[in-house]
């Protein structure tokens, strides 16, 4: 099974993104092929400073390895780094209709609020497309706000392949049930876009802060309560070992207990949890030489895969007169 998977680096990674997203990675590495890339080109559609465009680059890079990313097992990149995915584009861009990339939401919310948008957000699915088709994946981990890019690329696919000939292979998301929707500081989807985020790498003092902020309801202490409605204790749940699970969820249930204790018990658990991978990002962020290396070698392996699937696709449509 091929996997391959995306993320914009615009900030710095948050519980959603790891859940959410990169924790599949993660375990999808040991498929027979894993390709994991930094989606920079994306990300140039919002982040318009180039020194922060390069330092969040570098960043994701090393929250991904230090996060478990095994660069012997998987195929770690930078998008732009594979122009292939981009001449790609183009192709499937003569073939993508202006209904479809309409309905898509990144565009629609922003038309929506009266916002101005621009040819690179309007056709960002089209991209996110070319970079799933280039190397036949089969599998792409996501977090649910992503199945929409994922159909549209079926749908692309599908119609080069009805128009020219079967070249691409249909991909299909992979969503974690458990966490398609990890909630924020105010109890709302966390993104950076709402401002409601906890990171991974944050300094874990200034994080217990966070979280001691955590936007709660005003219920006495003595009611009981329904734990998995409580987005403190789905914050919990994906951090917490199953047995304090458990408990937890028990104590909700009985109540006569307070939201400190919970937020107590939820720093001190997210604070174990990103123990190891805190401390293997002090060793990645030590070794940038070995870092670049990396990326250089994914870029050259995916470069291979993407040019042999993109010379089929020019091939299919007419293009490569002699070739
Ligand atoms: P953000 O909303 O903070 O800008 P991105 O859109 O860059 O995050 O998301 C990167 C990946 O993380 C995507 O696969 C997305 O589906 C996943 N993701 C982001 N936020 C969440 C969340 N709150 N719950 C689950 N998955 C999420
Ligand atoms: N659009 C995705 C996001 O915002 C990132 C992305 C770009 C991606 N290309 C992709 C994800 C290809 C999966 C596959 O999160």
């Amino acid at each position: 099974m091929r996997v391959l998977s995306g993320i914009q680096p615009t900030g710095r990674f948050h519980w959603g993104n790891y859940f959410g997203a990169i924790r599949q990675y993660i375990d999808l590495q040991t498929e027979d092929e894993a390709y994991y890339f930094i989606a920079n080109l994306h990300a140039l559609t919002t982040v318009r400073d180039a020194e922060l465009l390069r330092q969040h680059t570098l960043d994701a890079a090393l929250d991904l390895l230090a996060l478990g990313l095994d660069p012997e097992r998987a195929t770690l990149f930078v998008q732009s780094d594979v122009p292939e995915v981009s001449e790609l584009c183009w192709l499937l861009m003569t073939g993508a209709p202006l209904g479809l990339l309409e309905r898509c939401h990144a565009f629609k919310e922003k038309k929506a609020k009266g916002l101005t948008a621009d040819a690179g957000l309007f056709t960002y699915p089209v991209l996110m497309a070319a970079d799933i088709l280039a190397y036949h994946a089969e599998v792409v981990p996501v977090g649910e706000d992503q199945i929409q890019h994922i159909e549209v690329c079926r749908d692309l696919a599908r119609s080069f392949n009805h128009e020219f000939g079967e070249t691409f292979v249909l991909p299909q998301a992979k969503v974690m049930t458990a966490a398609a929707r990890v909630p924020g500081t105010d109890g709302e989807k966390m993104s950076k876009s709402y401002n409601n985020t906890l990171e991974i790498f944050a300094d874990p003092k200034a994080q217990r802060k966070q979280i001691m902020r955590i936007v709660t309801d005003s219920r006495p202490m003595e009611d009981s309560k329904d734990p998995e409605s409580d987005h403190l204790f789905q914050l919990f749940a994906l951090l917490a070992p199953a047995e304090a699970r458990e408990e937890m969820a028990g104590l909700y249930r009985r109540g006569g207990f307070g939201y400190g204790q919970v937020k107590t018990a939820l720093a001190d658990a997210a604070e174990q949890y990103f123990a190891e991978p805190r401390a293997r990002r002090l060793e990645w962020a030590a070794q940038p030489k070995r870092v670049r290396e990396i990326l250089a070698d994914g870029a050259s392996t995916a470069r291979d895969k993407a040019s042999t699937v993109l010379h089929a696709a020019q091939r299919a449509c007419g293009l490569r007169v002699y070739r």
